[in-house]
């Protein structure tokens, strides 16, 4: 089975907890979108849903696969929220925002009653922080908001290069107009402090430690789909 059909399988049994009526946020990167794909043609088979999507990039596969779109503001509270995750640890904390919509994904995430993480068994790990933390930040001040990114992630241990996001040559700017700094700390070992600290940061938007959001992860393996369920750790 190759990455695709990892994220195939994770898709399909997160389709599973979908049924008609539901308010649904709609994740961001590839493996939302391979749910995306198969959401759209159960809509097309007559599943009534309506979305809320976590990026313009989601939003436009949406309208062109005919999933029933709303904004946040006309569906305030949603039942279900299915996205995927750059790392994903066992007590179900992720690192989110590979694909620069953490902001949007935080946000609809925590307008739901539930979230599940739907991604590849390379997603699983035991301690956070292999994949560099995406921070959001605001391009006013930026090498201000740096430096005190660093000192916090000193005060906790922590070192490691921030890169300004780049893509094709300019600097990388989110849906809501900011710049993304991405941590390679390596290691995280205490995330909800590095959370609290970098929430202290003024010019910091929103970082890509997702914790206590999730409330089931399904991990695609070769061998199909298994659920992992949050356990205090
Ligand atoms: C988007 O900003 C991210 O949070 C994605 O959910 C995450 O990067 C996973 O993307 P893939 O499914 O493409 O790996």
């Amino acid at each position: 089975m190759d990455a695709r059909q990892m994220k195939i399988k994770a898709a399909e049994a997160a389709l599973a907890h979908v049924e008609s009526g539901m308010r649904l946020g709609i994740g961001t990167g590839s493996t939302a979108e391979e749910f995306v794909r198969l959401l759209a043609e159960k809509v097309a088979g007559g599943l009534k849903v309506e979305g809320v999507p976590t990026s313009e990039r989601t939003a436009r596969l949406c309208l062109e696969l005919g999933v029933p779109l709303k904004s946040l503001d006309e569906l305030p509270e949603l039942d279900l929220t299915i996205d995927g995750a750059d790392e994903v640890d066992g007590a179900l904390r992720l690192i989110k925002g590979g694909g620069g919509a953490l902001l949007r994904e935080k946000i609809v995430a925590a307008a739901s009653t539930r979230m599940i993480v739907i991604a590849d068994e390379s997603k699983v790990v035991d301690t956070l922080g292999a994949f560099p933390l995406p921070i959001e930040v605001n391009p006013f001040g930026l090498v201000s908001t740096r430096l005190k990114i660093e000192q916090a992630a000193s005060r906790l241990g922590l070192s490691g290069p921030l890169t300004l996001r780049q893509s094709a040559g300019e600097n990388f700017m989110t849906d809501g107009g900011h710049f993304i700094l991405d941590a390679s700390f390596g290691r995280i070992p205490d995330a909800e402090a590095l959370a609290a600290e970098l929430y202290a940061i003024p010019g910091v938007v929103e970082h890509g430690l997702f914790i206590n959001m999730a409330s089931l992860a399904i991990i695609a393996g070769p061998a199909g789909a298994r659920t992992l369920q949050p356990k205090n750790i």
